[in-house]
């Protein structure tokens, strides 16, 4: 019976001893005994130690010695095809600068937006998730804005699809940019966000985004059901082939802020008689949790999901590994905001190398386990992986 030895706990090793004498007294193997060669010998620092050789049979680090080696032992490769840019567009011409995304503004989403898009495609990115800027004029408290067949999401993503017909076109699925209180439900007088009421809203966003061309349609709003019922509303419309991205486990998290600044989305106070919740905790999950992004993705993948979504990604590794572990779906992590934001920030004040440490990030992503990773770096780190 052959026996395997366990990867955590290597064996120790029996080693048989070749020439001890030589290598204690020594740090160097006999030259002399070498073919002739023009290379050097490498010189130790004044004041080096001479000690024999620790008895090592497992030494790692000979694996790390050149970056050929490195190359050739390298695990994950990020690729600008596993990358989805999220771009926020308004109804207007210009492109406005987002204070604190710097390096992101809202587009126009006849120019700034297709131009933009364009540079992404240049630089091997082939698939975006568009967030609309809706006017405060156009928001309800039932955000029925969400459905408009004339919206600006639905002219932005046919616009898209136009215009780069095998452009990979997400979008975003969930109330808050289109409703007054800034959820991503509908809101009751006593502060319950409703769920199957905002289902059936949902369910025609979705129809409405297919219709208007959309590849990819992508809930972020964690109502229950709502892969569901959005599934069977677009095979009841004849959209078979638009696939489902769910936001699975989307945890109630502070890095959403910048995000919420762009599009004017967060929560609006309440008052006696309407009572709003500052935050989401009513609906997206507890970051203390981990149990739950299984139930949430047992569910999503029953009903129907294509793809399952961990978001935040930096402060959710673990979870990225828990789904993918789980399920035989593919699975994305989105890099919010407030990611995008620090990284910017501490690369400004000259804390960090936004280079390196943003393509670290984006390697940890997908080390962790997902197939597909949505950042507003996507166009920057797709032409620094190029320049690589
Ligand atoms: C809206 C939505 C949010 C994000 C994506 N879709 C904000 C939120 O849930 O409050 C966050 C993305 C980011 O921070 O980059 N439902």
């Amino acid at each position: 019976m052959s026996r395997v030895a366990s990867p955590c706990s290597p064996r120790i090793p029996i080693r048989l001893k070749f020439n001890t004498l030589v290598r204690a007294s020594s740090a160097k193997s006999d030259a002399s005994l070498a073919p002739p060669t023009t290379r050097k010998p490498a010189k130790v620092p004044e004041g080096t130690p001479v000690i024999p050789p620790q008895d090592l049979a497992s030494r790692p680090r000979r694996n790390r010695r050149s970056s050929t080696v490195r190359d050739a032992f390298r695990e994950t490769i990020l690729t600008p095809s596993n990358f989805i840019y999220p771009i926020f567009v308004h109804d207007g011409d210009d492109d406005i600068p987002i204070g604190s995304m710097p390096g992101q503004s809202r587009l126009g989403w006849k120019t700034g937006m297709i131009n933009k898009v364009r540079e992404a495609r240049a630089a091997g990115v082939n698939q975006v998730v568009v967030f609309p800027k809706t006017p405060d004029n156009l928001k309800t408290p039932t955000a029925e804005e969400c459905y408009n067949p004339n919206g600006l999401a639905q002219r932005s993503i046919s616009l898209l699809k136009d215009t780069f017909p095998d452009l990979e076109v997400y979008t975003d699925v969930a109330l808050d940019p289109y409703n007054t209180m800034g959820h991503d439900g509908m809101v009751r007088s006593d502060g319950v966000i409703m769920n199957d009421e905002t289902v059936y809203y949902l369910c025609k966003q979705a129809v409405s985004q297919a219709r208007a061309g959309a590849d990819v349609i992508s809930p972020s709003d964690m109502m229950d059901g709502r892969v569901g019922a959005i599934r069977e509303a677009l095979d009841s419309e004849g959209f078979t082939n638009v696939a489902i991205m769910s936001y699975t486990a989307k945890y109630n998290s502070a890095y959403y802020g910048p995000f919420r600044d762009a599009l004017a989305s967060a929560p609006r106070p309440g008052n006696e008689d309407w009572k709003i919740p500052l935050d989401k905790a009513e609906y997206q999950m507890d970051p203390a949790n981990f149990r739950e992004c299984l139930r949430e993705a047992a569910l999503d993948e029953a009903e129907g999901a294509d793809i399952l979504m961990v978001k935040p990604a930096g402060a959710y590794l673990d979870i990225i590994r828990a789904l993918k572990d789980s399920t035989t779906l593919p699975i994305s992590a989105y890099q919010v905001s407030g990611e995008y934001s620090m990284l910017k920030a501490a690369a400004a004040a000259g804390y960090l190398n936004e280079e390196e440490a943003v393509l670290e990030s984006l390697i940890s992503i997908k080390r962790a386990g997902a197939d597909l990773t949505l950042t507003y770096y996507a166009v920057d780190a797709a032409k620094w992986i190029q320049e690589l």
